[in-house]
């Protein structure tokens, strides 16, 4: 069956309505996924002059590439040219899985993962029990939320490395009604008020505390700890260049600094002083009406927005843009949230500009500021990092209470010659001033995405997660894909039209400096399946049968310098890579830099997320995020659309009485040892 969007909430993006990408969905949420990739980069009609520019720059390239005889120098240094077999202790010893697709999670041998909380369970002392036929708002504000994402553990106490005990922070990003509800299907059902409360509630962030016991993680019941963040309840500050300003100000409002709830958190980061950083994405795809003569029509535009994707806007005034046309301007930020105090207030953080953020990696950089690195994930949109003014005070973490207030936000400009340039994104600088409607910083933050056009940034194949790598200076960019890169507009980072399969980039920072406004880059793996001379997938030529994946999307350094990338397919799976979605492990070092290794599996239909590693190495935490729910037409035996009433799987209770439900694995080595040997 295919699925059409629900009445009223048909798209209403003129970019949507191209003939040549109808295509059908097996669920609502998989069509709202394919939402974010439409493009509302209007600087991409190109031309004559800057296509046959592009076509001449492509012809050195590959040239340049052929000319070398092998993929042994960059922007394609993937594999020759590294002797050795790099730092030991940098090396996988694990023996992969197979590739596949069935209705629960596979764990490489020797290692046992462990579901450690669902959606719905219970996070305070006086929570209900998850009871799927009588929800509500009230209860889901005190269980944990839906389609868990992003995922990190910080040890506790606080400023220790206890890897045995701390606190889980989690972030929820959107609602699969179809897979929540009972019926829900039901073609034209009005969304009620109550349903959307519930949504509401669902999305934002939870805080658990874990502890490992003998034999197994277990979230401490009780915590003082345990917290709720919602779209719905939590009462935010807005800092930064864009706190105040007029565009930012609501009739709930009208100073502009307070703003309620976060939405479609994704992924994110954590500080060296503990606190967490939730990245709100897709959050136009929340507001409906239609904006016409409005001032803020040409800037929405560019984001989307009104999505017209969930239904809050019929219930909730300040979701109807035509009655709260600024409310879109107080999301699409990030969102800075101390987990070690349950009753602090999230701060979005406005100086790291506003768009589609994936998430927001950071490192110390040599000489003591911090940089965050922050993808935004639309097709033909940019890599940014935050550089802050400041530097992080190791000991006292009070005083870097505002850190992230004052700083240079920068996006990258990347040459097919292995370089890249970070273009500032302030005001009074490069054309970004009152000529082309900034007037001031905060106009540059509130539409970060015309400012880094106007700069000359290189439009990407969606960025998803980055990861920078805090040993050597290197950092990991994950472009998921993108399917309507033309021929004529390939660049050396963006190297595959119709690409269906992504890339994984390797940034190279100069002597080791996060700040510079230079470094250079090269590819680390073209993905897909390198058997398939079509796909133009490029990987080491150890990579198994097995090794290769499709879609990178969230990714994490492990305590040792490994890297490890998760995919989302979407309900695409069948087609780039015939399993379902996963987590690998991908080589960075030595011969066998450019290899792949599966390490798990998600059931069908589900999405891998938030990797997160404890201090020693020993535990990983996964997210398993809409289990039942893409691409559920392709998997064999089921062919349909998938429905809290007929789901293609009940992962992970498999309870005849239970949908599937969103969850975080914990996993550990049979002989303790750490993850991947
Ligand atoms: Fe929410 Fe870009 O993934
Ligand atoms: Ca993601
Ligand atoms: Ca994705």
């Amino acid at each position: 069956m295919s699925f059409a969007p629900l009445a009223p909430f048909a798209v209403n993006n003129r970019k949507t309505h191209n003939p040549e990408q109808e295509t059908e969905y097996s669920s609502r949420a998989e069509y709202l996924d394919a939402l974010e990739d439409i493009a509302t980069n209007p600087d991409l009609d190109e031309t004559f002059g800057d296509v046959l520019q592009r076509r001449l720059s492509r012809r050195a390239a590959i040239a340049r590439i052929l000319g070398a005889g092998t993929l042994g120098t960059a922007p394609f240094s993937a594999f020759a040219g590294r002797s050795g077999g790099g730092d030991p202790r940098r090396a996988f010893r694990f023996t992969e899985i197979a590739r596949g697709v069935d209705r629960t999670h596979h764990a490489a041998p020797g290692h046992r993962a462990e579901i450690l909380i669902r959606w719905g369970d219970p996070m305070v002392a006086d929570a209900p029990d998850f009871d799927p036929y009588k929800q509500s708002a009230t209860a889901q504000l005190l269980q944990f939320g839906y389609n868990n994402d992003f995922t990190v553990y910080v040890p506790l106490p606080y400023g220790s490395d206890n890897s045995e005990h701390g606190l889980l922070c989690v972030n929820h990003e959107y609602t699969d009604a179809e897979m929540m509800f009972p019926r829900s299907q039901e073609k034209g059902r009005p969304s009620t008020r109550e349903r959307i409360d519930i949504e509401m509630a669902c999305n934002g962030g939870s805080v658990v505390e874990v502890r490992k016991g003998a034999n197994s993680w277990k979230v401490v019941p009780g915590s003082r700890f345990a917290r709720r963040i919602s779209a719905s309840h939590t009462e935010m500050r807005i800092s930064g260049p864009a706190a105040g300003h007029p565009r930012m100000q609501t009739s709930a409002d009208p100073g502009g600094r307070r703003v309620i709830g976060t939405l479609n958190n994704c992924a994110g980061g954590i500080t060296p002083w503990g606190t967490w950083l939730m990245a709100e994405e897709n959050f136009n795809k929340y507001f409906i009406g239609s904006l016409r003569g409005h001032p803020e029509r040409q800037s929405f535009d560019r984001y989307g927005v009104p999505g017209n994707g969930f239904a809050w806007g019929k219930f909730h005034d300040r979701f109807h843009i035509e009655r709260e046309p600024h409310e879109a301007n107080r999301f699409g930020w990030i969102v800075e949230v101390d987990p070690y105090d349950p009753k602090s207030v999230p701060v979005k953080r406005t100086a790291m500009g506003r768009f589609k953020h994936e998430g927001a990696a950071t490192v110390v950089n040599g000489d003591g500021r911090l940089v965050v690195y922050s993808g935004d994930d639309q097709r033909f949109e940019f890599l940014y990092k935050f550089v802050s003014r400041d530097p992080v005070n190791p000991v006292d973490r009070s005083a870097n209470r505002d850190l992230l207030d004052n700083g240079t936000l920068f996006a990258a400009k990347f040459a097919d010659d292995g370089t890249l340039q970070w273009l500032p994104l302030l005001h009074g600088r490069n054309g970004l001033d009152r000529r082309n409607g900034f007037r001031d910083q905060g106009d540059v933050m509130i539409e970060a995405r015309r400012a880094a056009s106007l700069l000359g940034a290189t439009p990407m194949d969606r960025p998803e997660d980055v990861e920078p790598d805090p040993r050597n200076g290197r950092v990991y960019v994950m472009l998921t894909n993108n399917a309507r890169r033309r021929a004529d507009a390939i660049d050396g980072a963006n190297p595959r039209s119709h690409n269906l399969w992504g890339q994984v980039l390797e940034l190279i920072t100069p002597g080791n400096d996060h700040a510079a406004e230079n470094a250079r880059w090269e590819l680390l793996v073209k993905a897909g399946d390198p058997a398939d001379a079509e796909v133009g997938a490029v990987w080491n030529p150890a990579t198994s049968k097995n090794g290769w994946f499709a879609c990178p999307d969230n990714c994490a350094i492990d305590p040792f310098g490994r890297l490890w990338v998760c995919s989302d397919q979407g309900g695409n799976w069948r087609r780039t890579s015939g399993g379902a979605d996963g987590l690998w492990a991908l080589q960075t070092e030595g011969n066998a830099r450019g290899t792949g290794r599966m390490f798990f599996r998600a059931p069908v239909g589900a999405e891998m997320t938030g990797p997160s590693f404890t201090p020693d190495g020993r535990t990983l935490f996964l997210s398993v995020q809409h289990p039942g729910t893409a691409g559920t037409r392709h998997f064999p035996g089921f062919e349909r659309s998938s429905s809290f009433d007929d789901p293609a799987t009940r992962w992970p209770d498999f309870d005849p009485g239970l949908p599937p439900r969103p969850s975080v694995v914990a996993i550990t080595k049979d002989d303790g040892g750490r993850i991947g040997g």
